[in-house]
């Protein structure tokens, strides 16, 4: 009897305590159909994006300024607000007048644990981007800017998400297919992750998750995808990746990005200078997306 009353208050999914960031604005459209998805899936989510648009401004920090006369993204604050706010409804949603970095910061310090009792998130999602960020782009992306500050400032694992698909859109708008799509996505990953278990990611790791175009004709489906285990940057002169797929050597990022098909990216990135992670922190991470994880 007791056990089956357990059993029964059990949730359908783990839920874990979620920070949020970006580098295209806390008001753009992917970050808060990402923020309902893991919302509804359970999860404890609070978002702590930059005010204005930050694309491209990699790992730079500096302290939050009073916002200026135009506002903040999309008027999504008025003109001379603070240099931190929340949306007066919701005070999950939270932007900061600073970079990528400052904010998931901010979140992580300051913002996250008044709704966590106290405690530090457990996991760091930054994305979807507008726009892919694979290869050489990586070092200059503010989306990875922000999960990387997570895992080397705060010892928090990271996931940055990016997609091919769109152009920067106002929270307020109808949700754009492709922007479900990467949220369905990017929540399939995270689920797989915190399944997994603890530690969600070896000491140092941060995943790069790059998804591809979705039209109304191809991929627009979430079963539709396949998930590659990917490396950021060619290997040739460097050491071997872990044996996957029959080799030891993986797939390129851009070997992915440009292949037909619906194929998502995935590497395993080093935080400490976000490139391509040695095999031997490769391998558990392909173990904790085998299930997922498809050979090409
Ligand atoms: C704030 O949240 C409310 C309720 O969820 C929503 O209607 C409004 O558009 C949001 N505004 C911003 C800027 O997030
Ligand atoms: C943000 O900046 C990037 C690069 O400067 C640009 O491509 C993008 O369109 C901008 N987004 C918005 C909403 O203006």
């Amino acid at each position: 009897m007791r056990s089956w009353l357990l059993l029964s208050i059990l949730p359908l999914t783990q839920a874990i305590r979620i920070i949020q960031s970006n580098d295209d604005g806390w008001a753009e459209i992917n970050i808060r159909t990402f923020f309902d998805a893991l919302t509804n899936a359970g999860h404890d989510v609070v978002l702590s994006g930059p005010a204005e648009n930050q694309s491209g401004t990699s790992s730079s920090d500096a302290p939050p300024k009073t916002v200026d006369a135009d506002g903040c993204i999309f008027n999504s604050c008025p003109g001379g607000s603070p240099p931190t706010g929340s949306n007066a409804t919701n005070p999950r949603l939270n932007y900061v007048n600073s970079f990528p970095v400052t904010s998931i910061m901010n979140g992580i310090d300051v913002t996250a644990p008044k709704f966590f009792g106290g405690a530090k998130p457990e996991l760091a999602l930054t994305g979807p981007n507008v726009g892919s960020n694979i290869g050489i782009q990586v070092p200059f992306s503010g989306t990875v800017g922000a999960a990387v500050a997570a895992v080397m400032e705060a010892g928090i694992p990271a996931i940055a998400f990016s997609g091919r698909s769109g152009d920067p859109t106002a929270w307020n708008q109808p949700t754009p297919l492709y922007s479900k799509i990467y949220a369905e996505l990017a929540l399939k990953i995270t689920s797989q992750i915190v399944a997994s278990g603890t530690p969600y990611l070896p000491q140092g790791v941060f995943l790069n998750v790059n998804f591809p175009e979705v039209t109304s004709s191809e991929c627009n489906d979430i079963d539709d995808f396949r998930f590659i285990f990917t490396r950021v940057n060619p290997g040739i002169f460097s050491e071997k990746d872990t044996e996957w797929c029959g080799t030891n050597r993986l797939p390129t990022e851009y070997d992915i990005f440009f292949r037909d098909g619906c194929f998502v990216s995935i590497s395993a990135g080093d935080a400490s200078d976000k490139t391509t992670v040695d095999a031997a922190r490769q391998k558990p991470v392909a173990d904790k997306l085998k299930s997922i994880l498809s050979c090409l």
